[in-house]
């Protein structure tokens, strides 16, 4: 990306004045800042997000695995509740946000995409909760979480094999691996069992569909 690089302030300012604070539809407990049509922030070319310093906005929207993985934890708070928690590929926040409204001890949010810090501040205080977030590449780390949550992550090959190996570590030392995804390409079907299945409603400029859907897997 060569875009200038934005302070969090600069960040939060951008987040508060191209999105609105709504409920995704399948988890109206929460709130985030999301893209909305009066914004039209997916309408905004990659050009023109790059001279401003932004990566396309996947923090602006509540993906469909993500709002399955988030309606799982609310629904089963026993998952998470007093665990030590890792949200990998956080984006806006709302994974992490329900697994600490699940009764989670703490929650660590990362994503490689800087704007998440700025989405996941302004998203958790929406919510009156608090997670820690980190802005590298945790891939192959381990720092004993009980339980790494990943809502949509299996859409593109590298990232993908990248996960199934690293997941498959984490499983091995015995953490608890949730993933939440609606039929994405390159998801490792033959690792995984099924917890639970949604028809989560989605944004159509996104997915070409107005409901996908979604399954929360175990990673054994
Ligand atoms: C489709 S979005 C899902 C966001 C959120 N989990 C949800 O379900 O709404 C994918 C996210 O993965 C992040 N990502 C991609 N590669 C990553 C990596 N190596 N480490 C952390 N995050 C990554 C992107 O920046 C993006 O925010």
């Amino acid at each position: 990306m060569s875009g200038k690089v934005l302070t969090l302030d600069e960040a939060e300012a951008f987040i508060l004045a191209n999105t609105a604070l709504v409920a995704p539809p399948h988890v109206p407990e929460i709130r985030l800042h999301l893209a909305d049509e009066a914004h039209e922030l997916w309408l905004k070319t990659e050009e023109e997000l790059e001279a401003i310093g932004l990566p396309p906005p996947f923090w602006a929207f509540a993906w469909a695995g993500g709002q399955g993985l988030a309606r799982f934890l609310l629904d089963h708070p026993e998952t998470v509740a007093g665990k030590r928690v890792l949200d990998f590929a956080s984006g806006s926040g709302l994974v992490a946000i329900a697994a600490l409204k699940a009764g989670a001890r703490s929650v660590l949010a990362a994503d490689i995409d800087p704007f998440c810090r700025a989405a996941l501040a302004l998203n958790t205080r929406a919510n009156g909760v608090e997670a820690e977030f980190r802005g590298e590449d945790l891939i192959g780390e381990d720092e004993g979480w009980d339980v790494v949550l990943a809502g949509d992550v299996f859409y593109d090959r590298a990232l993908a094999e990248r996960c199934a190996a690293w997941f498959e570590a984490l499983a091995g030392r015995g953490a608890t691996i949730l993933v939440g995804d609606p039929g994405r390409h390159y998801l490792p079907r033959e690792r995984l069992r099924e917890l639970a299945c949604y028809e989560v409603p989605v944004t159509r400029v996104l997915e070409d569909a107005e409901v996908k859907r979604t399954i929360v897997w175990r990673f054994d």
